[in-house]
């Protein structure tokens, strides 16, 4: 498939989302991210989704398919990590299904910023980076259990790369319940790799799954393609579509 064949593959899915930071966006096809560590090629950024997340979940409505298609792999094998966050709500145990029904929580992407050449060549020094980076992404909130739309099934809704607090609790206490759901969450018993061969696309719910890229060992390079689709459907009971 052509990176145009593939844009006309994902308009079929639904309406294609562009990455809200232009760094990321293919040099001719701006609804296409790339990912890539390509020495001496200007496209994409290198290392993206080494952390536990869900693409745009600090958006408030966040992004509810994605596509992946590799367009360069290393030769070591490649990985990407799912959670599948329906069944890790199921499997919660009550003390900690206690703590998440009926709240809501804070999706922050400040941290994960990456400082680009740009921002040295500005003098900009790490406070005035947050400032900026949070009056672009607000940081909404997001009920911790959704409801998937079409399924009907309740899922747990949080990630350790950009969920950050939890409403209506004590900083202390907010902070102790992440870290003990984010450990039960990224127990190696849930997690499910998918190991990447040429040729392979994936396409996934963000509803569903959390996600992280798999380890890459240092002097080895990928490209990835992705695209963001808005499927027309609301991402969750009682969020407008
Ligand atoms: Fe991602």
């Amino acid at each position: 498939m052509t990176v145009h064949q593939y844009v006309e593959f994902g308009d079929k899915l639904g309406t294609i989302m562009p990455y809200p930071d232009e760094r990321y966006r293919h040099p001719e096809h701006p609804g296409v991210f790339v990912s890539s560590n390509v020495k001496g090629r200007t496209m994409g950024m290198a290392r993206s989704g080494y952390f536990w997340h869900t693409d745009l979940s600090f958006k408030p409505k966040p992004q509810p398919l994605t596509v992946l298609y590799p367009q360069l792999l290393p030769q070591a094998k490649r990985e990407t990590l799912f959670i599948n966050m329906a069944d890790v709500y199921d499997a919660l145990p009550a003390a900690l299904r206690s703590i998440v029904d009926g709240r809501t929580a804070k999706h922050d992407p400040a941290m994960r910023y990456k400082v680009g050449q740009a921002d040295v060549d500005a003098n900009l020094d790490l406070g005035e980076l947050l400032e900026r980076g949070r009056r672009m992404f607000p940081a909404p909130t997001h009920p911790l259990v959704i409801t998937h739309p079409a399924t009907g099934r309740r899922i747990l809704y949080m990630n350790s790369g950009f969920t950050t607090s939890i409403d209506g609790l004590p900083h202390e206490d907010s902070q102790a319940a992440l870290e003990e759901l984010f450990a039960f969450i990224e127990r190696p018993e849930h997690v499910q790799p998918h190991s990447w061969e040429l040729g392979d696309i994936i396409a996934w719910d963000n509803r569903m799954l959390i996600h992280k890229a798999g380890y890459m060992a240092p002097g080895d390079f990928q490209t990835i393609f992705r695209l963001g689709i808005d499927d027309l459907v609301p991402f969750y009971e009682g969020i407008a579509a």
